[in-house]
Protein backbone atom coordinates (compact mmCIF):
# COMPACT_ATOMS: atom_id res chain seq x y z
CA UNK A 1 0.00 0.00 0.00
CA UNK A 2 1.94 2.83 -1.10
CA UNK A 3 0.35 6.00 -0.58
CA UNK A 4 0.43 8.48 -3.72
CA UNK A 5 0.33 11.17 -1.89
CA UNK A 6 0.41 13.85 -4.21
CA UNK A 7 -2.19 12.53 -6.75
CA UNK A 8 -4.82 12.05 -3.73
CA UNK A 9 -3.98 15.53 -2.86
CA UNK A 10 -4.71 16.76 -6.68
CA UNK A 11 -7.62 14.84 -6.74
CA UNK A 12 -9.19 15.86 -3.76
CA UNK A 13 -8.52 19.57 -4.43
CA UNK A 14 -9.95 19.91 -7.17
CA UNK A 15 -13.86 18.94 -4.92
CA UNK A 16 -13.19 22.21 -1.90
CA UNK A 17 -12.97 25.68 -1.70
CA UNK A 18 -11.43 27.87 0.85
CA UNK A 19 -12.55 28.84 4.29
CA UNK A 20 -14.17 25.08 4.44
CA UNK A 21 -13.28 22.46 6.78
CA UNK A 22 -11.92 18.97 5.53
CA UNK A 23 -14.55 16.98 6.21
CA UNK A 24 -18.76 17.76 7.04
CA UNK A 25 -19.25 14.41 8.89
CA UNK A 26 -19.66 14.66 12.72
CA UNK A 27 -16.46 13.70 14.33
CA UNK A 28 -15.24 13.84 17.86
CA UNK A 29 -12.17 12.95 19.68
CA UNK A 30 -11.83 10.63 22.29
CA UNK A 31 -9.63 7.94 24.40
CA UNK A 32 -10.64 5.55 21.60
CA UNK A 33 -9.51 7.94 18.62
CA UNK A 34 -6.65 6.80 16.33
CA UNK A 35 -4.75 10.25 15.21
CA UNK A 36 -1.85 10.15 12.37
CA UNK A 37 0.02 13.16 12.68
CA UNK A 38 3.13 13.88 10.25
CA UNK A 39 5.96 16.04 11.47
CA UNK A 40 8.61 17.42 9.20
CA UNK A 41 9.56 20.97 10.68
CA UNK A 42 13.57 20.58 10.28
CA UNK A 43 14.99 17.59 9.68
CA UNK A 44 13.50 14.48 10.58
CA UNK A 45 10.18 13.30 8.52
CA UNK A 46 7.95 12.04 10.89
CA UNK A 47 4.76 9.98 11.28
CA UNK A 48 3.10 8.25 13.89
CA UNK A 49 -0.40 6.98 15.13
CA UNK A 50 -1.41 7.59 18.51
CA UNK A 51 -4.28 6.11 20.16
CA UNK A 52 -6.54 8.24 23.01
CA UNK A 53 -3.48 10.84 23.21
CA UNK A 54 -1.02 8.44 25.22
CA UNK A 55 -0.74 5.07 23.23
CA UNK A 56 1.59 5.16 20.17
CA UNK A 57 1.09 2.34 17.93
CA UNK A 58 3.57 3.64 15.32
CA UNK A 59 6.57 6.03 15.16
CA UNK A 60 8.45 6.32 12.55
CA UNK A 61 11.55 8.87 11.89
CA UNK A 62 13.39 9.16 8.90
CA UNK A 63 16.45 11.43 9.96
CA UNK A 64 18.43 13.78 7.31
CA UNK A 65 21.51 14.11 9.60
CA UNK A 66 23.29 11.91 7.16
CA UNK A 67 22.76 14.23 4.53
CA UNK A 68 23.50 17.49 6.45
CA UNK A 69 26.71 16.57 8.10
CA UNK A 70 28.79 17.80 5.53
CA UNK A 71 27.49 21.00 5.43
CA UNK A 72 27.85 21.33 9.30
CA UNK A 73 24.29 22.44 9.89
CA UNK A 74 20.31 21.82 8.60
CA UNK A 75 20.51 23.32 4.47
CA UNK A 76 16.64 23.98 4.14
CA UNK A 77 16.59 23.74 0.56
CA UNK A 78 17.98 20.19 0.30
CA UNK A 79 16.03 19.14 3.63
CA UNK A 80 12.56 19.88 1.75
CA UNK A 81 13.90 17.63 -1.37
CA UNK A 82 14.22 15.10 1.47
CA UNK A 83 11.28 15.22 2.96
CA UNK A 84 9.60 14.97 -0.41
CA UNK A 85 11.64 12.14 -1.14
CA UNK A 86 10.69 10.34 2.33
CA UNK A 87 6.83 11.44 2.99
CA UNK A 88 5.26 8.90 1.19
CA UNK A 89 7.69 5.91 2.50
CA UNK A 90 7.43 7.25 6.01
CA UNK A 91 3.51 7.02 6.21
CA UNK A 92 3.37 3.98 4.85
CA UNK A 93 5.82 2.16 6.92
CA UNK A 94 3.29 4.17 9.70
CA UNK A 95 0.45 2.32 8.77
CA UNK A 96 2.02 -0.96 8.23
CA UNK A 97 3.75 -1.39 11.98
CA UNK A 98 0.27 0.24 12.89
CA UNK A 99 -1.62 -2.50 11.18
CA UNK A 100 -4.27 -0.05 10.71
CA UNK A 101 -5.96 1.62 7.39
CA UNK A 102 -6.25 5.19 6.61
CA UNK A 103 -10.02 4.72 6.42
CA UNK A 104 -9.31 4.36 10.24
CA UNK A 105 -7.81 7.18 11.23
CA UNK A 106 -10.19 9.70 13.13
CA UNK A 107 -8.40 12.56 12.57
CA UNK A 108 -5.24 13.62 10.35
CA UNK A 109 -2.55 16.23 12.23
CA UNK A 110 0.39 17.85 10.61
CA UNK A 111 3.15 20.62 12.24
CA UNK A 112 2.30 23.98 10.20
CA UNK A 113 4.98 25.95 12.46
CA UNK A 114 7.37 27.09 13.93
CA UNK A 115 9.77 25.33 11.49
CA UNK A 116 11.51 25.75 7.90
CA UNK A 117 8.84 26.78 5.90
CA UNK A 118 9.59 24.72 2.32
CA UNK A 119 10.10 21.74 5.11
CA UNK A 120 6.79 22.66 6.71
CA UNK A 121 4.55 22.71 3.31
CA UNK A 122 5.97 18.66 2.63
CA UNK A 123 4.59 17.25 5.69
CA UNK A 124 1.67 19.74 5.78
CA UNK A 125 0.36 19.05 2.10
CA UNK A 126 0.92 15.02 2.90
CA UNK A 127 -1.55 15.54 5.81
CA UNK A 128 -4.47 17.74 4.02
CA UNK A 129 -3.84 15.21 0.73
CA UNK A 130 -4.99 12.54 3.36
CA UNK A 131 -7.61 14.32 5.38
CA UNK A 132 -9.28 15.38 2.11
CA UNK A 133 -8.73 12.13 0.60
CA UNK A 134 -10.03 10.05 3.19
CA UNK A 135 -12.56 12.24 4.09
CA UNK A 136 -11.69 13.24 8.03
CA UNK A 137 -10.91 16.69 9.92
CA UNK A 138 -7.47 18.17 9.82
CA UNK A 139 -5.53 19.86 13.13
CA UNK A 140 -2.76 21.45 12.29
CA UNK A 141 -0.52 21.72 15.20
CA UNK A 142 2.32 23.88 16.63
CA UNK A 143 5.57 22.53 16.91
CA UNK A 144 6.77 23.87 20.67
CA UNK A 145 3.24 22.59 22.01
CA UNK A 146 3.82 19.39 20.25
CA UNK A 147 7.47 19.13 22.15
CA UNK A 148 5.22 19.85 25.47
CA UNK A 149 2.95 16.84 24.38
CA UNK A 150 5.26 14.37 24.33
CA UNK A 151 5.01 14.15 27.83
CA UNK A 152 1.54 12.65 27.81
CA UNK A 153 2.78 10.07 26.22
CA UNK A 154 2.74 6.59 28.04
CA UNK A 155 1.88 8.65 31.49
CA UNK A 156 -0.98 10.02 33.58
CA UNK A 157 0.19 13.68 33.83
CA UNK A 158 -2.60 16.02 33.52
CA UNK A 159 -1.74 19.72 33.96
CA UNK A 160 -1.50 22.46 35.60
CA UNK A 161 2.09 22.14 35.18
CA UNK A 162 5.81 24.57 34.64
CA UNK A 163 7.17 23.13 31.57
CA UNK A 164 10.92 24.49 30.63
CA UNK A 165 10.75 23.81 26.93
CA UNK A 166 14.61 23.54 25.69
CA UNK A 167 15.09 22.99 21.95
CA UNK A 168 17.10 23.88 18.60
CA UNK A 169 15.34 27.17 18.41
CA UNK A 170 13.38 27.80 21.18
CA UNK A 171 13.99 27.95 25.43
CA UNK A 172 10.57 29.09 27.20
CA UNK A 173 9.05 28.36 30.91
CA UNK A 174 5.37 28.17 30.05
CA UNK A 175 2.89 28.01 32.52
CA UNK A 176 0.68 24.95 31.40
CA UNK A 177 -2.61 25.88 33.20
CA UNK A 178 -4.59 23.24 31.67
CA UNK A 179 -5.40 22.04 28.12
CA UNK A 180 -6.81 24.52 26.40
CA UNK A 181 -4.46 27.83 28.46
CA UNK A 182 -0.91 28.14 27.67
CA UNK A 183 1.51 31.14 29.23
CA UNK A 184 4.48 31.62 28.04
CA UNK A 185 6.34 33.48 31.27
CA UNK A 186 9.96 33.22 30.21
CA UNK A 187 12.15 33.14 27.35
CA UNK A 188 15.51 33.66 25.99
CA UNK A 189 16.49 37.06 24.73
CA UNK A 190 18.94 35.80 22.42
CA UNK A 191 20.30 31.78 21.49
CA UNK A 192 18.51 29.14 22.42
CA UNK A 193 19.75 26.68 24.39
CA UNK A 194 20.34 24.24 21.93
CA UNK A 195 21.57 26.99 19.31
CA UNK A 196 23.96 27.63 21.99
CA UNK A 197 25.28 23.89 21.80
CA UNK A 198 25.24 23.60 18.64
CA UNK A 199 27.63 27.07 18.09
CA UNK A 200 30.26 25.54 20.96
CA UNK A 201 30.20 22.38 19.64
CA UNK A 202 31.14 23.73 16.26
CA UNK A 203 33.44 26.19 17.96
CA UNK A 204 35.68 23.51 19.68
CA UNK A 205 35.48 21.38 16.50
CA UNK A 206 32.69 18.89 17.19
CA UNK A 207 30.79 17.58 14.18
CA UNK A 208 26.70 18.29 13.49
CA UNK A 209 25.07 17.17 15.21
CA UNK A 210 27.09 19.37 17.82
CA UNK A 211 24.44 18.91 21.05
CA UNK A 212 24.59 15.45 21.73
CA UNK A 213 28.26 15.15 21.12
CA UNK A 214 29.11 18.03 23.35
CA UNK A 215 26.86 16.20 25.86
CA UNK A 216 28.79 12.77 25.99
CA UNK A 217 32.19 14.87 25.91
CA UNK A 218 30.95 16.67 29.15
CA UNK A 219 30.22 13.50 30.80
CA UNK A 220 33.60 12.35 30.87
CA UNK A 221 35.38 15.71 31.52
CA UNK A 222 35.66 18.18 34.86
CA UNK A 223 32.75 20.61 35.48
CA UNK A 224 34.52 22.49 37.59
CA UNK A 225 37.66 22.83 35.48
CA UNK A 226 36.46 26.35 33.92
CA UNK A 227 33.82 29.12 35.76
CA UNK A 228 31.64 30.26 33.00
CA UNK A 229 29.32 33.56 33.79
CA UNK A 230 26.11 32.65 34.44
CA UNK A 231 23.61 35.64 32.48
CA UNK A 232 21.91 38.11 34.97
CA UNK A 233 18.41 38.22 32.76
CA UNK A 234 15.61 39.23 35.18
CA UNK A 235 12.62 37.32 35.87
CA UNK A 236 12.29 33.91 33.91
CA UNK A 237 13.89 34.81 30.92
CA UNK A 238 17.55 33.61 29.61
CA UNK A 239 20.68 34.86 27.82
CA UNK A 240 23.07 32.45 26.56
CA UNK A 241 25.07 33.74 24.18
CA UNK A 242 27.10 35.55 26.39
CA UNK A 243 28.28 31.99 27.79
CA UNK A 244 28.98 31.57 23.96
CA UNK A 245 31.42 34.25 23.38
CA UNK A 246 32.94 33.76 27.24
CA UNK A 247 33.43 30.17 25.38
CA UNK A 248 35.21 31.67 22.49
CA UNK A 249 37.46 33.65 24.62
CA UNK A 250 38.22 30.77 26.61
CA UNK A 251 39.41 28.36 23.26
CA UNK A 252 41.59 31.50 21.83
CA UNK A 253 43.35 31.85 25.00
CA UNK A 254 44.89 28.42 24.58
CA UNK A 255 46.54 30.00 21.48
CA UNK A 256 46.70 26.92 19.13
CA UNK A 257 47.51 24.67 21.54
CA UNK A 258 45.36 21.45 22.43
CA UNK A 259 42.54 22.37 24.17
CA UNK A 260 40.87 20.68 26.78
CA UNK A 261 37.42 19.24 24.71
CA UNK A 262 36.27 17.28 27.63
CA UNK A 263 36.77 19.97 30.53
CA UNK A 264 35.20 22.90 28.19
CA UNK A 265 32.17 20.81 27.58
CA UNK A 266 31.57 19.65 31.03
CA UNK A 267 31.65 23.41 32.16
CA UNK A 268 29.85 24.88 29.62
CA UNK A 269 27.53 21.86 30.32
CA UNK A 270 27.36 22.53 33.96
CA UNK A 271 26.96 26.41 33.78
CA UNK A 272 23.93 25.79 31.26
CA UNK A 273 21.97 23.36 33.23
CA UNK A 274 22.33 25.59 36.35
CA UNK A 275 20.60 28.25 34.55
CA UNK A 276 17.84 26.06 33.70
CA UNK A 277 17.26 24.31 37.19
CA UNK A 278 17.44 27.44 38.79
CA UNK A 279 14.84 29.02 36.18
CA UNK A 280 12.48 26.75 35.95
CA UNK A 281 12.53 25.45 40.40
CA UNK A 282 11.84 29.68 40.58
CA UNK A 283 8.99 29.28 38.38
CA UNK A 284 7.64 26.06 39.74
CA UNK A 285 7.58 27.36 43.17
CA UNK A 286 6.46 30.93 42.47
CA UNK A 287 3.22 29.76 40.74
CA UNK A 288 2.53 26.91 43.13
CA UNK A 289 2.96 24.24 40.95
CA UNK A 290 3.78 20.57 41.94
CA UNK A 291 4.72 19.10 38.43
CA UNK A 292 7.36 20.33 36.41
CA UNK A 293 7.63 18.71 32.61
CA UNK A 294 11.17 19.29 30.78
CA UNK A 295 10.64 19.06 26.46
CA UNK A 296 12.33 19.41 23.64
CA UNK A 297 15.25 17.69 21.77
CA UNK A 298 17.51 19.43 24.40
CA UNK A 299 15.39 17.16 26.81
CA UNK A 300 17.74 14.52 25.69
CA UNK A 301 20.90 16.45 27.84
CA UNK A 302 22.39 13.78 30.83
CA UNK A 303 23.15 16.49 32.46
CA UNK A 304 20.11 18.72 32.43
CA UNK A 305 17.47 15.45 32.76
CA UNK A 306 19.47 14.74 36.51
CA UNK A 307 19.37 18.32 37.84
CA UNK A 308 15.57 18.44 36.65
CA UNK A 309 15.03 15.51 37.93
CA UNK A 310 16.55 16.11 41.22
CA UNK A 311 13.44 18.39 41.83
CA UNK A 312 12.02 15.22 43.16
CA UNK A 313 14.00 15.49 46.37
CA UNK A 314 12.05 18.84 46.89
CA UNK A 315 8.97 17.11 46.53
CA UNK A 316 8.06 17.92 42.64
CA UNK A 317 6.82 15.07 40.31
CA UNK A 318 8.93 15.57 37.44
CA UNK A 319 8.32 14.53 33.70
CA UNK A 320 10.77 14.16 30.69
CA UNK A 321 9.75 12.51 27.20
CA UNK A 322 11.14 9.34 26.64
CA UNK A 323 14.75 9.68 24.69
CA UNK A 324 13.02 8.66 21.50
CA UNK A 325 9.90 11.34 22.18
CA UNK A 326 12.21 14.70 22.83
CA UNK A 327 13.80 15.15 19.36
CA UNK A 328 11.27 15.85 16.58
CA UNK A 329 9.30 13.13 16.05
CA UNK A 330 5.16 12.88 15.51
CA UNK A 331 3.99 11.35 17.99
CA UNK A 332 3.97 14.16 19.45
CA UNK A 333 2.19 16.26 17.30
CA UNK A 334 -0.49 13.49 17.53
CA UNK A 335 -0.81 13.58 21.49
CA UNK A 336 -0.70 17.87 20.80
CA UNK A 337 -3.94 16.88 18.55
CA UNK A 338 -5.29 14.87 21.37
CA UNK A 339 -4.48 16.99 24.46
CA UNK A 340 -3.98 21.00 23.48
CA UNK A 341 -5.41 21.43 19.89
CA UNK A 342 -8.61 19.27 19.12
CA UNK A 343 -10.13 21.72 16.79
CA UNK A 344 -10.42 21.09 13.13
CA UNK A 345 -8.58 23.23 10.37
CA UNK A 346 -9.64 24.86 7.07
CA UNK A 347 -8.52 23.73 4.39
CA UNK A 348 -6.56 27.19 3.55
CA UNK A 349 -4.56 26.66 6.59
CA UNK A 350 -0.89 27.72 5.92
CA UNK A 351 2.58 27.50 7.55
CA UNK A 352 4.36 29.72 9.32
CA UNK A 353 8.05 30.33 10.37
CA UNK A 354 8.77 32.09 13.18
CA UNK A 355 7.16 31.40 16.70
CA UNK A 356 5.46 34.91 17.31
CA UNK A 357 3.45 34.59 14.02
CA UNK A 358 1.52 31.63 15.55
O1 LIG B 1 13.57 19.76 19.44
P1 LIG B 1 14.59 19.45 18.44
O2 LIG B 1 14.71 18.04 17.94
O3 LIG B 1 14.45 20.38 17.20
C1 LIG B 1 13.92 21.66 17.31
O4 LIG B 1 12.68 21.79 17.38
O5 LIG B 1 14.75 22.58 17.40
O6 LIG B 1 15.99 19.90 19.08
C2 LIG B 1 17.19 19.78 18.41
C3 LIG B 1 18.26 20.38 19.30
C4 LIG B 1 19.60 20.52 18.59
O7 LIG B 1 20.11 21.81 18.86
C5 LIG B 1 20.45 19.44 19.24
O8 LIG B 1 21.82 19.75 19.26
C6 LIG B 1 19.88 19.42 20.64
O9 LIG B 1 18.49 19.53 20.44
N1 LIG B 1 20.17 18.18 21.38
C7 LIG B 1 20.96 18.16 22.48
C8 LIG B 1 21.03 16.79 22.89
N2 LIG B 1 20.26 16.05 22.03
C9 LIG B 1 19.74 16.92 21.12
N3 LIG B 1 21.62 19.14 23.13
C10 LIG B 1 22.33 18.80 24.20
N4 LIG B 1 22.44 17.53 24.66
C11 LIG B 1 21.81 16.51 24.05
N5 LIG B 1 21.93 15.25 24.51
ZN1 LIG C 1 11.60 20.29 17.74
Amino acid sequence: MLLNISTLYYNATMKKVKNTLFSNKPVTIDENSLIMALESSCDETACAIVKGGREVLANVVASQIKTHEKYGGVIPEIAAREHLEAVNVVVDETFKQAGVRPQDITAFAGTVGPGLVGCLLVGLNATKALALAYDKPFIGINHLNAHICANFIDTALEPPFIALLVSGGHTQIIDVKSYSELEIIGETIDDAVGEAYDKVARLIGLPYPGGPKLDKMAQEGNSHAFKLPEANVGGYDFSFSGLKTAVLRLVKSFDGQELPVKDICASFQECVSETLYKKVKKAAEERGYKQVVLAGGVAANSEIRRKVFSLKELGYDVYAPQMKYCTDNASMVASCAFFFDKSFDNIDTEVFSRAKEG
